[in-house]
């Protein structure tokens, strides 16, 4: 039988013209993507995720004239945000445009739009048309970050994985809004807080309160691993603690010096962006390995390392 993974930019774009689900890269983690002019698609991406239809679609456009389009303005901090990141991995919460469906936006008066930073989705997204796309997991699993990973999670039900490689952000996007006035910070990502700070000042981040606005990316318990997941910044003493398990460790960038089952150092040269790179991978990996526990030790608590802690600390079994 022929794989659904394949490398047809033309193949992808006839699809999701015809009205069919195809899996996509971008720059951050695969995407499960419908065009945006196809209800029935869309609808089938929250069944094959089996995704709450509260949950809102981010929309990915191919430049800003066509995200313009889909809402009704742009407020200017986040102007100035996407002229600075965007091809990239920022999604920005914009009043959404009459013409969009409550089916893509969970009801709400807005719209998660974002121009990606991968050659082969852009080729696409200048062809297609906006597309809105989730992350190719089923709900409340790990992110996949290759084809194979989205192949593996749904062999059955969709035609096609359009293979872009690698993600080379390996987390999802940052997510910024702007609230009374206010630039707000919805979700932690592969843009820091720090950069995004240098361009638009102090940000407000998330209450879910005082907000209007419902974000489950910003839920406890996300992206979890089927095996039992600890994060701690004292790996020795878990390993102590639990002698007779079968665990894997994940470190930043030095080794235990404990014998273990399994142990990936994320970035040996202490670099965050590629540590981030290989989070999701390796906890795909690690999750096919049969272990009683992963244990991961916290990243530096700064840039990116503070995005990659908040999504640990979500695939956390507590
Ligand atoms: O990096 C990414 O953003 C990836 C790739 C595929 O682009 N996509 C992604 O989609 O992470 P998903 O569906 O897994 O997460 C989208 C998040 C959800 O937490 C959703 O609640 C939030 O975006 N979101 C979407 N539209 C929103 C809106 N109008 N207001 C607030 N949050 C919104
Ligand atoms: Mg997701």
């Amino acid at each position: 039988m022929e794989s659904i993974v394949q490398s047809s930019v033309e193949k992808a774009i006839a699809l999701l013209k015809s009205g069919e689900v195809v899996a996509i890269p971008t720059e951050t983690v695969y995407g499960l993507a419908a065009s945006i002019d196809h209800p029935k698609a869309i609808d089938y991406i929250f069944e094959l995720k089996g995704r709450p239809r509260t949950n809102p679609l981010i929309v990915h456009v191919a430049n800003f004239a066509q995200a313009e389009k889909l809402c009704i303005n742009f407020p200017t901090p986040l102007k100035k945000l996407a002229e600075q990141f965007w091809p990239g991995p920022l999604t920005l919460v914009l009043p959404k445009a009459e013409h969009i469906s409550n089916q893509i936006t969970a009801g709400k008066n807005t719209i998660g739009l974002r121009v990606p930073k991968h050659p082969m989705l852009l080729k696409v997204l200048e062809e297609s048309g906006p597309i809105a796309a989730p992350s190719a997991n089923p709900f409340e699993r790990i992110s996949p970050t290759t084809a194979k990973h989205v192949a593996d999670y749904f062999p059955e039900g969709l035609k096609m994985v359009l293979d872009g490689g690698n993600c080379s952000a390996g987390i999802k996007s940052t997510i910024i809004g702007f609230e009374n006035g206010e630039v707000i910070l919805y979700r932690l990502g592969a843009i820091s807080v720090e950069e995004i700070e240098g361009v638009v000042g102090k940000l407000a981040f998330f209450n879910a309160k005082k907000s209007t606005v419902v974000t489950p990316g910003m839920s406890k318990k996300h992206y979890a691993p089927k095996t039992k997941t600890v994060v701690t910044h004292d790996v020795g003493n878990f390993i102590v603690q639990h002698k007779t398990s079968k665990i894997g460790i994940i470190k930043f960038k030095e080794s235990s010096q404990f014998h273990i089952y399994k142990e990936v150092i994320l970035s040996k040269s202490g670099d965050l962006n590629e540590a981030a790179q290989n989070i999701y991978s390796t906890l795909h990996e690690f999750d096919q390995l049969d272990l009683d526990y992963i244990v991961i030790e916290p990243l530096p608590d700064e840039g990116l390392g503070r995005s990659i802690n908040d999504r640990l600390s979500r695939a956390m079994h507590v």
